[in-house]
């Protein structure tokens, strides 16, 4: 039976690799062997990985992929994408070249609001609470002045406090809902240094405050924290064309395609079970870039999804209409990302990525993450309506399947040559390298 260790985290790396290969695996060594084969032999570079987060034992590889020819606002770009799904990247390019001859793509940032809250149980009189809040607001600028001067500088900072009378919620559940404007940077240690003095203001000035009584003098807060849910920190990204220049090989008649298209669009937006898969294409675009240029993936996708459900029923962030002989298609989401701080100056391949980028503020950033999403949805559906997913997909998974075989040099070419003309399933391909390798 497995034993717990305890001082794990104490542990050299050698030491920790040791104990988990010896601990789980029936040949240590190839255990040891494969981890150690995936360190750095930069050790500069190794080191900086294992520092970035604790029991570091190996890298854990993803693909960094390009999509070149975005031509986004009139300008071309070329879109880093750090993804392990094999037809992701392959159809960012397939709808950016697509859109690059029909005027491009178009992004603009709505608003660029961040939120954060301060979670407190006053168990008393809520006018008088009000009346408290009005009286000490301006303290709560003046206490984080060491904290926000640098950020003022950049042209940010504190937008506003209010406080929240939650208690229909929950019995004497309040906050202070703060909006912040963080620049090029996401905010998160901004956002929370500052919540975190606006908890002790809240708690010290509640404590001598002579209107009080001694119970509501006693404000508990519970917790000091941001919001990854951001639905005022929005961007747009659109594509749109006459339906007639829809037309092209895969679209032999672009009115067809442009109604099926819009229709397909339409059940994501009435149909929960449809709207997860049809953004789930969406997110396969925005994670790629939020991962390459080092945001926090798991923030934006809470944020998205909260965003998608904000009308009471989980919907598609996408929408698509025609009017007046024009196709337009369009998302809005929700993004709250950086392009200073955090991994963003740290890790060689995210700089490399910003780079590629041509060094973008935050809100060129989020301009390219939503259209890499919106290229995506439209690749999904361009396809989904005219040939079926599949035919794309196992064209780009064959080779998945062709190493999982282990094939031969040799065998990969006719492999490669018999599927271009037959279809691609996990067992014909089984079936056709055991025929070759008889
Ligand atoms: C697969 O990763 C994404 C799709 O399922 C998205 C969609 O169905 O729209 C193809």
């Amino acid at each position: 039976m497995n034993k717990a260790i305890s001082g794990f985290s104490k542990l050299s790396k050698e030491e920790k690799i040791k104990w988990i290969a010896n601990q789980y695996f029936s040949t240590p060594t190839e255990a040891i062997a494969l981890l150690k084969n995936y360190w750095n032999s930069d050790e500069k570079i190794q080191k900086l990985h294992d520092e970035f987060i604790e029991n570091t034992i190996t890298n854990f590889y993803i693909p960094l992929g390009v999509a070149p020819n975005f031509l986004i606002n009139g300008k071309y770009s070329t879109i880093p994408m750090a993804i392990e799904e094999s037809s992701v990247v392959a159809a960012s390019a397939k709808a950016a070249n697509f859109w690059s001859t029909r005027g491009g793509f178009k992004a603009t940032v709505l608003n660029t609001e961040k939120i954060g809250q301060v979670h407190f149980i006053y168990k008393g009189d809520a006018s008088k609470l009000n009346a408290f809040f009005s009286q000490i607001k301006s303290k709560f600028y003046d206490e984080t002045e060491s904290l926000t001067t640098n950020m003022q500088k950049r042209g940010g900072g504190i937008l506003d406090i209010i406080l929240n009378d939650k208690t229909n919620l929950m019995p004497n559940y309040f906050q202070l809902h703060a909006t912040f404007e963080t620049k090029d940077s996401m905010g998160a240690n901004f956002i929370n240094s500052c919540l975190e003095q606006f908890a002790k203001t809240l708690k010290e000035e509640a404590s001598h405050y002579n209107l009080f009584n001694e119970q509501e003098k006693e404000i508990e807060v519970v917790m000091s924290i941001l919001s990854n849910y951001v639905p005022n920190c929005i961007v747009r990204a659109e594509v749109s064309c006459a339906v007639n220049e829809l037309q092209e090989k895969q679209i032999p008649n672009p009115e067809e395609f442009a109604y099926k298209f819009i229709q397909a669009v339409q059940i994501a937006e009435v149909e929960p079970y449809r709207a997860v898969t049809h953004n789930k294409g969406i997110m396969n675009g925005v994670d790629a870039v939020v991962l390459a240029t080092g945001n926090d993936f798991r923030a934006v996708e809470a944020g998205i999804h909260a965003y998608a459900s904000r009308n009471g029923q989980y919907s598609s962030l996408s929408h698509a209409k025609i009017e007046d002989g024009i196709f337009s298609f369009w998302l809005e989401i929700p993004l709250a990302l950086g392009t200073v701080g955090g991994l963003t100056s740290l890790h060689p391949l995210v700089k490399l990525s910003l780079e590629m980028l041509e060094n973008p503020s935050a809100k060129e950033l989020m301009q390219f993450v939503a259209v890499a999403g919106l290229a995506q949805n439209f690749a999904a559906l361009r396809s989904l309506t005219t040939t079926g997913i599949q035919e794309g997909h196992m064209k780009m998974h064959l080779n998945n399947i062709i190493n999982q075989f282990e094939a031969t040099d040799e065998e990969r070419v006719l492999i490669q040559k018999y599927f271009k003309k037959n279809a691609i399933s996990h067992s014909s391909v089984e079936s056709y390298i055991i025929s070759l390798r008889k």
